[in-house]
């Protein structure tokens, strides 16, 4: 299944790419929101397209570089399997300079749901895996496998926000006693030994919000954002803008307050006073779009 760029129209109107200019999208996936941005900037500038995750970004590259195989035109496309929180030192080991505008979206996609086999859904059956990067070592079932009872409350608090994480921890230290849990739907069935019934009412499906924690620690997901925004003043030009979208409140508490701090110090302005959602048209095509929030700043 293709992965539906998020809030497409505003990125661009918040990006602003033009021909000439050299833009990075921190989080290219399979391209939905860099297909779009390139067609705006050709013929002419310079594209940095990174992702962690390496199966995504070696399909995403070939499709893209046959799509945008433009005679005698002048750009560059540079693709990078890294973190985007190590731009600033892509930047200089590639001699890149600072660029003109910067996209990060969030999270994780339809195409990692679909064809990972990581165990990113408790929809599906698959390992307890949950890394973007393959090569990183941490997985989901270490955490879920040896952490104490203690961390494992935290993670799922901190990371989930969930209520009844003492409870969830308590028993998977139970159920691992009795066998390693080492797949998705093993987790799920433990979640809903844990919770009550009348979990929120069935609102939310019992597993999401200890999904969420264990993706968002496995990945240092808050520490990344964190490491990113820091370093904006050495990834962008006076000019330059970030469009940041975020898919649950941690996250965008992270972005609004470093935002509302880089404003106070007069580094930047705030190109967007409150967060950019969907349209309710847009909810109805793609629900995933339903909690993405914008954010956008222009260095000064
Ligand atoms: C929501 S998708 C991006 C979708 C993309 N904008 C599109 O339109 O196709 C998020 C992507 O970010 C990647 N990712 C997550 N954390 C990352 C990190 N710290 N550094 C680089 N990529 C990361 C994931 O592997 C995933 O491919």
């Amino acid at each position: 299944m293709a992965h539906t760029p998020v809030l497409l129209k505003e990125v661009l109107e918040y990006l602003d790419p033009k021909p000439g200019q050299f833009i990075i999208d921190g989080t290219v996936n399979r391209g939905g929101h860099t297909t779009a941005i390139l067609k705006k900037m050709m013929p002419s500038g310079k594209y940095l397209a990174v992702d962690l995750d390496e199966n995504i970004l070696e399909n995403t590259k070939s499709e893209i570089n046959s799509k945008f195989q433009i005679p005698n035109s002048t750009f560059e496309i540079v693709w990078q399997n890294d973190n985007y929180a190590n731009i600033p030192e892509i930047l200089k080991r590639k001699e890149m300079g600072k660029a003109d505008g910067l996209l990060v979206d969030l999270g994780f996609s339809s195409a990692q749901i679909e064809n990972s086999n990581r165990g990113f859904s408790f929809q599906k059956n698959e390992p307890l895996d949950m890394r973007y990067d393959i090569v990183q070592k941490l997985m989901a079932h270490d955490v879920v496998n040896k952490y104490s009872e203690k961390e494992l409350a935290d993670i799922i608090w901190k990371f989930g926000e969930e209520r009844f994480s003492r409870r969830i921890a308590k028993k998977i230290i139970e159920e691992r006693a009795k066998e390693p849990i080492v797949n998705t739907f093993q987790l799920v069935e433990v979640i809903k030994m844990a919770v009550p019934r009348s979990y929120e009412k069935g609102r939310i499906h019992p597993a999401t919000r200890t999904f969420q924690a264990l993706r968002i620690f496995v990945n240092d997901e808050l520490g990344n954002l964190e490491k990113l925004l820091k370093n904006l003043d050495f990834i962008l030009n006076r000019d330059g803008r970030a469009v940041i979208i975020s898919f649950h409140s941690l996250e965008d508490r992270i972005v609004k307050n470093y935002f509302k701090e880089m404003k106070q110090s007069k580094k930047v302005e705030l190109l967007t006073k409150k967060p950019i959602t969907a349209t309710e048209e847009e909810i109805r095509l793609n629900p995933r779009s339903r909690s993405a929030k914008l954010r956008a700043i222009k260095i000064i």
